[in-house]
């Protein structure tokens, strides 16, 4: 595996088995107890959009792992191109200087672009409204280490599925399991059929259907992607989820958000056992960290 592009890559279960068993190992160990298998090698971090989670636990896994980083967060606006170098100029010159490129990016297909170029791996931490494959692999991490199973669960995806790239990794992820994928969305944000939107059954609210879910994945509504301010108004308080909706969740139900929420979960929901989402951003590092012994650290699968 060159590159992390899209989730198919991670169809065969044995290599998602084998992720994840590595992702509780380090989980379970002990800060230094980390094997460093980066000594020597730098990470770049370019990102051309906004993060802290996807980011921050890249470079912490790195660092952690014995590797280097040199990073570009506001890679728009700080890296050449503010001079109007071409993406692809960029991770040329970029790959002559690190093992690998941790990229985020407004526009769809960015990360499959700059593969074309670039001499390195190119991990996709997020392309536009496409897809966030790495954030995929750590929220199902998480539900198979706090469900035990993935099989046989109801998830509902609530809020944002169309332009919310999280939920369109996980879904495509989600393909090959025996799963039911509800999407509770505004029809306006359903999720489009290019995105696996087939796997999901669509409603436009969440009474009838909340107590059947194992998983509530919420995700936030994703204003940057929108054309008109009105619109985005409108639509932001679709759902939000508090104290009296989780009355009707299932007491076994846990609550996912890739993060950050801007007021689709109640802080009230924070104090619930269901509630995840704190420790599924945790989980990023671990998953991260797997990853790159696998990619660059000569750990293969
Ligand atoms: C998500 C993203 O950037 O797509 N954040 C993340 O990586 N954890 C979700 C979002 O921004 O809403």
């Amino acid at each position: 595996m060159a590159h992390i592009l899209s989730v198919d890559q991670f169809v065969d279960f044995h290599l998602i088995q084998r992720l994840f068993n590595r992702s509780a190992e380090l989980k379970a160990m002990q800060r230094w107890q980390y094997p460093k298998p980066l000594a020597g090698k730098v990470i770049a971090t370019l990102f051309y959009e906004p993060s802290t989670r996807t980011r921050l636990s890249f470079e912490s896994a790195t660092a952690l792992l014995g590797g280097q980083i040199v990073s570009t967060e506001s890679a728009g606006e700080f890296s050449s191109a503010a001079k109007g170098e071409t993406l692809e100029d960029t991770i040329r010159v970029v790959s002559g200087y690190a093992d690998a490129i941790v990229l985020r990016h407004p526009e769809i297909g960015a990360a499959r672009r700059a593969a074309e170029v670039s001499g390195v791996p190119i991990i996709n931490a997020g392309d536009g409204a496409g897809q966030h494959p790495t954030q995929a692999l750590l929220d199902l991490f998480t539900i198979y280490q706090l469900k035990g199973q993935i099989d046989g669960l109801t998830i509902g995806m609530v809020g944002d599925l169309k332009n919310g790239r999280t939920v369109h990794s996980l879904t495509q992820l989600l393909i090959p399991y025996d799963v039911d994928i509800v999407g509770i969305a505004p029809t306006a944000l359903a999720m489009p059929t290019n995105q696996a939107g087939h796997k999901v059954k669509p409603v436009e609210h969440w009474d009838d259907v909340i107590g059947d879910l194992d998983v509530i994945y919420m995700t936030r509504i994703q204003k940057e992607r929108f054309v008109s301010v009105k619109e985005y108004k409108a639509l932001k308080d679709s759902f939000v989820l508090d104290p009296n909706v989780m009355k009707r969740a299932k007491t076994s139900a846990i609550v996912m958000h890739p993060l950050p929420r801007v007021g689709e979960i109640d802080p009230e929901v924070d104090v619930d056992p269901r509630a995840v989402y704190f420790e599924q951003a945790r989980n990023g590092l671990f998953v991260r960290m797997a990853l790159l012994e696998q990619l660059i650290g000569g750990q293969h699968a």
